[in-house]
Protein backbone atom coordinates (compact mmCIF):
# COMPACT_ATOMS: atom_id res chain seq x y z
CA UNK A 1 0.00 0.00 0.00
CA UNK A 2 1.32 3.08 -0.54
CA UNK A 3 1.44 6.28 1.76
CA UNK A 4 0.16 8.62 -1.29
CA UNK A 5 -3.34 7.27 -0.32
CA UNK A 6 -3.44 8.53 2.91
CA UNK A 7 -3.88 12.24 4.06
CA UNK A 8 -2.67 13.64 7.03
CA UNK A 9 -4.12 16.57 9.14
CA UNK A 10 -2.68 18.06 12.03
CA UNK A 11 -5.19 19.55 14.48
CA UNK A 12 -4.67 21.46 17.52
CA UNK A 13 -5.80 24.34 19.03
CA UNK A 14 -3.25 26.82 20.32
CA UNK A 15 -2.84 30.56 22.63
CA UNK A 16 -1.80 33.11 21.09
CA UNK A 17 1.31 33.19 21.83
CA UNK A 18 1.54 29.17 20.51
CA UNK A 19 1.18 27.03 23.40
CA UNK A 20 -0.75 23.88 23.24
CA UNK A 21 -1.19 23.82 26.87
CA UNK A 22 -1.36 26.27 29.57
CA UNK A 23 1.74 26.46 31.88
CA UNK A 24 1.12 24.15 34.00
CA UNK A 25 0.55 21.67 31.43
CA UNK A 26 -3.23 22.27 31.52
CA UNK A 27 -4.90 20.67 28.96
CA UNK A 28 -7.03 22.51 26.00
CA UNK A 29 -10.83 21.14 27.71
CA UNK A 30 -9.58 23.61 30.38
CA UNK A 31 -9.29 26.68 28.09
CA UNK A 32 -10.46 26.11 24.87
CA UNK A 33 -13.69 27.14 23.83
CA UNK A 34 -16.99 25.60 23.74
CA UNK A 35 -16.88 26.77 19.88
CA UNK A 36 -12.98 24.88 19.01
CA UNK A 37 -13.94 21.87 21.40
CA UNK A 38 -17.07 21.25 19.35
CA UNK A 39 -15.60 21.47 16.01
CA UNK A 40 -12.58 19.64 16.88
CA UNK A 41 -14.78 16.90 17.98
CA UNK A 42 -16.87 17.01 14.76
CA UNK A 43 -13.38 17.21 12.72
CA UNK A 44 -11.88 14.17 14.40
CA UNK A 45 -15.23 12.04 14.35
CA UNK A 46 -14.79 12.91 10.33
CA UNK A 47 -11.00 11.01 10.47
CA UNK A 48 -10.11 6.86 9.72
CA UNK A 49 -7.33 6.93 11.79
CA UNK A 50 -6.13 9.79 14.61
CA UNK A 51 -2.10 9.21 15.37
CA UNK A 52 -1.14 10.77 18.68
CA UNK A 53 1.11 9.98 21.87
CA UNK A 54 0.33 8.09 24.62
CA UNK A 55 -0.16 11.10 27.02
CA UNK A 56 -2.79 12.42 24.41
CA UNK A 57 -4.31 9.07 24.41
CA UNK A 58 -4.86 8.78 28.03
CA UNK A 59 -5.70 11.75 28.84
CA UNK A 60 -8.39 12.44 26.43
CA UNK A 61 -9.57 8.32 26.39
CA UNK A 62 -12.34 7.60 24.20
CA UNK A 63 -12.79 4.02 23.31
CA UNK A 64 -15.04 4.37 19.91
CA UNK A 65 -12.60 6.33 17.95
CA UNK A 66 -9.63 4.72 15.92
CA UNK A 67 -6.12 5.51 17.29
CA UNK A 68 -2.83 4.99 16.30
CA UNK A 69 -0.72 5.80 19.35
CA UNK A 70 2.82 5.69 19.40
CA UNK A 71 5.06 4.68 22.70
CA UNK A 72 8.54 3.53 22.93
CA UNK A 73 7.26 0.49 24.66
CA UNK A 74 6.32 -1.70 22.19
CA UNK A 75 8.80 -3.45 20.26
CA UNK A 76 6.43 -4.49 17.21
CA UNK A 77 2.84 -2.87 16.35
CA UNK A 78 0.11 -4.28 18.79
CA UNK A 79 -3.31 -4.35 18.67
CA UNK A 80 -4.58 -3.73 22.27
CA UNK A 81 -8.21 -3.19 21.78
CA UNK A 82 -9.89 -3.71 18.38
CA UNK A 83 -9.50 0.01 17.32
CA UNK A 84 -6.16 1.05 18.41
CA UNK A 85 -2.71 -0.19 17.44
CA UNK A 86 0.36 1.04 19.89
CA UNK A 87 3.51 1.56 17.96
CA UNK A 88 7.00 2.62 18.17
CA UNK A 89 7.43 4.01 14.61
CA UNK A 90 11.05 4.27 15.06
CA UNK A 91 11.00 0.58 14.90
CA UNK A 92 8.67 -0.17 12.24
CA UNK A 93 8.47 1.11 8.63
CA UNK A 94 5.48 3.93 8.34
CA UNK A 95 3.89 1.84 5.60
CA UNK A 96 3.92 -1.19 7.87
CA UNK A 97 1.89 0.90 10.39
CA UNK A 98 -0.48 1.80 7.53
CA UNK A 99 -0.61 -1.40 6.40
CA UNK A 100 -1.75 -2.99 9.35
CA UNK A 101 -4.46 -0.56 9.62
CA UNK A 102 -6.30 -1.54 6.33
CA UNK A 103 -8.04 -4.65 7.11
CA UNK A 104 -9.71 -3.02 9.97
CA UNK A 105 -10.37 0.78 8.34
CA UNK A 106 -8.59 2.31 5.73
CA UNK A 107 -6.49 4.87 6.19
CA UNK A 108 -7.46 7.47 3.74
CA UNK A 109 -8.27 11.10 6.00
CA UNK A 110 -5.83 10.68 9.13
CA UNK A 111 -5.65 13.30 11.94
CA UNK A 112 -2.12 13.83 13.62
CA UNK A 113 -3.26 14.82 17.07
CA UNK A 114 -0.06 15.96 19.09
CA UNK A 115 1.64 15.99 21.23
CA UNK A 116 4.94 18.01 20.74
CA UNK A 117 6.94 14.72 19.79
CA UNK A 118 3.85 13.66 17.45
CA UNK A 119 4.10 16.60 15.90
CA UNK A 120 8.10 16.81 15.23
CA UNK A 121 7.82 13.26 13.89
CA UNK A 122 5.29 14.23 11.44
CA UNK A 123 7.11 17.40 10.73
CA UNK A 124 10.44 15.67 10.47
CA UNK A 125 9.12 13.00 7.52
CA UNK A 126 7.08 15.87 5.76
CA UNK A 127 4.13 14.07 5.97
CA UNK A 128 2.32 16.83 7.28
CA UNK A 129 -0.51 18.05 4.27
CA UNK A 130 -2.46 20.22 6.08
CA UNK A 131 -3.37 22.01 10.10
CA UNK A 132 -6.44 23.77 11.18
CA UNK A 133 -5.22 25.15 14.08
CA UNK A 134 -7.30 27.44 16.43
CA UNK A 135 -6.03 30.48 18.01
CA UNK A 136 -7.78 31.25 21.68
CA UNK A 137 -7.33 34.82 22.85
CA UNK A 138 -5.38 33.42 25.56
CA UNK A 139 -2.11 34.43 26.63
CA UNK A 140 0.04 31.87 28.41
CA UNK A 141 3.93 32.91 28.26
CA UNK A 142 4.87 29.08 28.85
CA UNK A 143 3.75 25.72 28.11
CA UNK A 144 4.16 23.36 25.49
CA UNK A 145 4.63 24.40 22.02
CA UNK A 146 3.56 23.01 18.67
CA UNK A 147 6.84 22.08 17.75
CA UNK A 148 9.74 21.28 19.97
CA UNK A 149 12.02 23.32 17.58
CA UNK A 150 11.84 26.06 15.37
CA UNK A 151 12.73 29.59 15.18
CA UNK A 152 9.49 30.69 15.62
CA UNK A 153 6.01 29.89 18.18
CA UNK A 154 3.89 31.64 16.00
CA UNK A 155 2.12 28.45 13.98
CA UNK A 156 1.42 30.71 10.98
CA UNK A 157 5.39 30.96 10.53
CA UNK A 158 6.01 26.82 11.66
CA UNK A 159 3.20 25.92 9.32
CA UNK A 160 4.86 28.28 6.52
CA UNK A 161 8.24 26.67 7.43
CA UNK A 162 6.88 22.63 6.41
CA UNK A 163 5.51 24.58 3.38
CA UNK A 164 1.94 24.87 4.25
CA UNK A 165 -0.12 27.90 2.95
CA UNK A 166 -3.02 29.20 4.60
CA UNK A 167 -6.44 28.78 3.06
CA UNK A 168 -9.00 30.06 5.35
CA UNK A 169 -9.58 31.77 8.27
CA UNK A 170 -12.83 31.24 10.58
CA UNK A 171 -13.70 33.43 13.48
CA UNK A 172 -15.86 30.79 15.74
CA UNK A 173 -17.27 32.94 18.39
CA UNK A 174 -17.58 36.79 19.74
CA UNK A 175 -14.02 36.42 22.12
CA UNK A 176 -12.09 35.94 18.91
CA UNK A 177 -11.13 32.91 18.64
CA UNK A 178 -10.23 31.58 15.30
CA UNK A 179 -9.72 28.53 13.30
CA UNK A 180 -6.90 28.73 10.61
CA UNK A 181 -6.55 26.20 7.90
CA UNK A 182 -3.40 25.49 6.25
CA UNK A 183 -2.81 23.07 3.38
CA UNK A 184 0.03 22.05 0.78
CA UNK A 185 -0.20 23.68 -2.41
CA UNK A 186 -0.97 21.38 -5.16
CA UNK A 187 2.38 21.97 -7.13
CA UNK A 188 4.23 21.02 -3.66
CA UNK A 189 1.99 17.83 -3.35
CA UNK A 190 3.89 14.52 -1.70
CA UNK A 191 4.30 12.30 -4.07
N1 LIG B 1 -3.72 21.93 22.28
C1 LIG B 1 -3.73 20.82 21.56
O1 LIG B 1 -4.24 20.81 20.43
C2 LIG B 1 -3.15 19.56 22.13
C3 LIG B 1 -3.02 18.44 21.30
C4 LIG B 1 -2.47 17.27 21.84
C5 LIG B 1 -2.08 17.25 23.16
N2 LIG B 1 -2.22 18.37 23.91
C6 LIG B 1 -1.79 18.35 25.32
O2 LIG B 1 -0.43 18.04 25.33
C7 LIG B 1 -0.14 17.23 26.47
C8 LIG B 1 0.49 15.93 26.02
O3 LIG B 1 1.48 16.18 25.05
P1 LIG B 1 2.96 15.59 25.23
O4 LIG B 1 3.75 16.14 24.13
O5 LIG B 1 3.40 15.83 26.63
O6 LIG B 1 2.75 14.03 25.15
P2 LIG B 1 2.25 13.02 24.00
O7 LIG B 1 2.94 13.27 22.71
O8 LIG B 1 0.78 12.96 23.98
O9 LIG B 1 2.77 11.67 24.62
C9 LIG B 1 4.16 11.52 24.82
C10 LIG B 1 4.46 10.04 24.77
O10 LIG B 1 4.05 9.52 23.51
C11 LIG B 1 5.02 8.61 23.03
N3 LIG B 1 5.65 9.19 21.84
C12 LIG B 1 5.51 10.45 21.37
N4 LIG B 1 6.22 10.60 20.25
C13 LIG B 1 6.81 9.42 19.98
C14 LIG B 1 7.65 8.96 18.97
N5 LIG B 1 8.07 9.74 17.96
N6 LIG B 1 8.08 7.69 19.03
C15 LIG B 1 7.67 6.87 20.02
N7 LIG B 1 6.85 7.25 21.02
C16 LIG B 1 6.43 8.52 21.00
C17 LIG B 1 5.98 8.39 24.18
O11 LIG B 1 5.35 7.39 24.97
P3 LIG B 1 6.15 6.38 25.94
O12 LIG B 1 6.56 7.22 27.13
O13 LIG B 1 5.14 5.32 26.26
O14 LIG B 1 7.32 5.87 25.17
C18 LIG B 1 5.94 9.74 24.88
O15 LIG B 1 6.36 9.70 26.23
C19 LIG B 1 -1.46 16.99 27.18
O16 LIG B 1 -1.60 17.90 28.22
C20 LIG B 1 -2.49 17.30 26.10
O17 LIG B 1 -3.67 17.81 26.66
C21 LIG B 1 -2.73 19.52 23.43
Amino acid sequence: MSTARASFTLIAVASRDGFITGPRGEPPREWASPEEQLLFAESVSALDWSFMGRSTHVEAWRPDRRRVVFSRSFRTPLWQHPRRLWVDPERVAFETILAALQPVHPPARCGILGGVQVHDWFAARGLIDAADITIEPVVFGGGLPLFSHGATNDPAAAMAALGLVETNVMTLNAAGSRLHRFSRPASRARR
